[in-house]
């Protein structure tokens, strides 16, 4: 078992162990406050988790309601919050009853955005059931529903009281859902831990990397937990990678996009002079031995185009997450000229 503990606004712990799922009835009983429990999962988690799930809860004290959703961004929309909303209001669930979201990052946000506004606030448990919302999404506080406008336009931050990470339910991850999470793994690594960086090229033991990728994390959100500062350093990757994503209208998952982004950003570090041309060469192996498509087929105009529309945009700058070293990231105010350049510096 390994646990850590995340001290921001909350305190509350992480506890990652192979079959702690078959716990998760008696953890809960520790909430004795609690008269009902609201599991939200989607219809492939359930799917496959049905029986087990409902198994486990039956060792439970409290009552227990259910709400499955369809697999896929489309369910953190407006639509499908309210209908949660309602669900939670006709089966009187009150303040002091408990959500579980069991299930991806689709629905860890959309659990937490329901918790953070169904009678202005109720607690909820995070039970990650893929490898990115067990280093990512349930971590951190962040919940969010999109917008027809864009992606997570609508968001709150909201702290889970406890996060259960159970590594024995990525067994039955697709391939390629399974491997997306290690995008974001690979850009902790980059961000400010190499000792985990150089462990993801021999053989891999899952707990370890949840745990240290949990850890990188950790440090950021404890720091900067609203997201005005250093947090931001988990955004390496993702200016460039939100801009493939769009010019390749989601042809490409998001890992491979975050994946595709660090190597242009990495790139134009080593053009910039800050980055060794050793440790790029180190990156880009690295994030091709997990069979990352590393050749998006857009232009630097086209890309820059995308960008100067990004949410993330302050006026005439952006600040971009640049890797100084591999474990030794850090965030560098452009002007929207220089951003070009380094799409040009990157793409070249
Ligand atoms: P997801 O939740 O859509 O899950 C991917 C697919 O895997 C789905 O089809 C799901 O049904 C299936 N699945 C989940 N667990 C499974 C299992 N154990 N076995 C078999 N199938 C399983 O996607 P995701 O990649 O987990 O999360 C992406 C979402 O996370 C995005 O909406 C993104 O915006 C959000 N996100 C949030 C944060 C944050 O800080 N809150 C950070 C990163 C990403
Ligand atoms: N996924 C980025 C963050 O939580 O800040």
């Amino acid at each position: 078992m390994q646990i850590v503990d995340i001290n921001c606004s909350k305190k509350y712990q992480i506890i990652i162990e192979k079959g702690i799922i078959d716990n998760l009835g008696n953890i809960l009983n520790d909430y004795s406050d609690v008269n009902k429990f609201c599991i939200i999962t989607d219809s492939n988690v359930s799917g496959i988790y049905n029986e087990k799930i409902k198994g486990i809860m039956s060792k439970c004290n409290a009552e227990i309601i259910y709400y499955t959703i369809e697999p896929g961004e489309t369910s953190k929309s407006g639509e499908v919050y309210l209908k949660i909303m309602e669900f939670l209001a006709k089966n009187q669930f009150t303040r002091t009853d408990m959500l579980v979201a069991i299930g991806g990052g689709v629905v860890g946000d959309l659990t937490g955005f329901v918790a953070s506004t169904y009678l202005r606030g109720v607690d909820f448990v995070q039970v990650p059931t893929t490898i990115l919302a067990a280093v990512d999404s349930s971590v951190g506080g962040k919940t969010a529903i999109n917008l027809k406008s864009g992606k997570n336009l609508a968001g709150t931050f909201h702290q889970p009281v406890k996060v259960i990470c159970d590594s024995d339910m990525f067994d039955t991850l697709p391939k390629d859902i399974r491997r997306d999470g290690f995008a974001e793994v690979i850009k902790y690594g980059i961000v400010n831990d190499k000792e985990l960086f150089d462990k993801l090229s021999g053989n891999i033991d899952i707990e370890y990397v949840i745990k240290k990728s949990v850890l990188a994390k950790a440090r950021l959100v404890e720091e900067d937990e609203f997201d005005n500062g250093n947090r931001r350093l988990l955004n390496l990757g993702h200016t460039f990678g939100h801009a493939i994503e769009i010019a390749a209208e989601y042809k490409y998952s998001h890992g491979e996009a975050v994946a595709m982004g660090i190597v242009i950003v990495s790139k134009a570090a080593v053009a910039e002079g800050f980055l060794a041309k050793k440790e790029y060469d180190k990156i880009r192996k690295l994030i091709q031995t997990y069979g990352f498509n590393l050749e998006p087929e857009f232009t630097a105009e086209r890309l820059y185009e995308i960008i100067l529309l990004d949410k993330k945009r302050e006026g005439e700058n952006i600040t971009l997450v640049v890797p100084f070293g591999i474990g030794d990231s850090r965030l560098v105010k452009l002007t929207l000229e220089e951003v070009e350049n380094y799409l040009i510096e990157g793409l070249n």
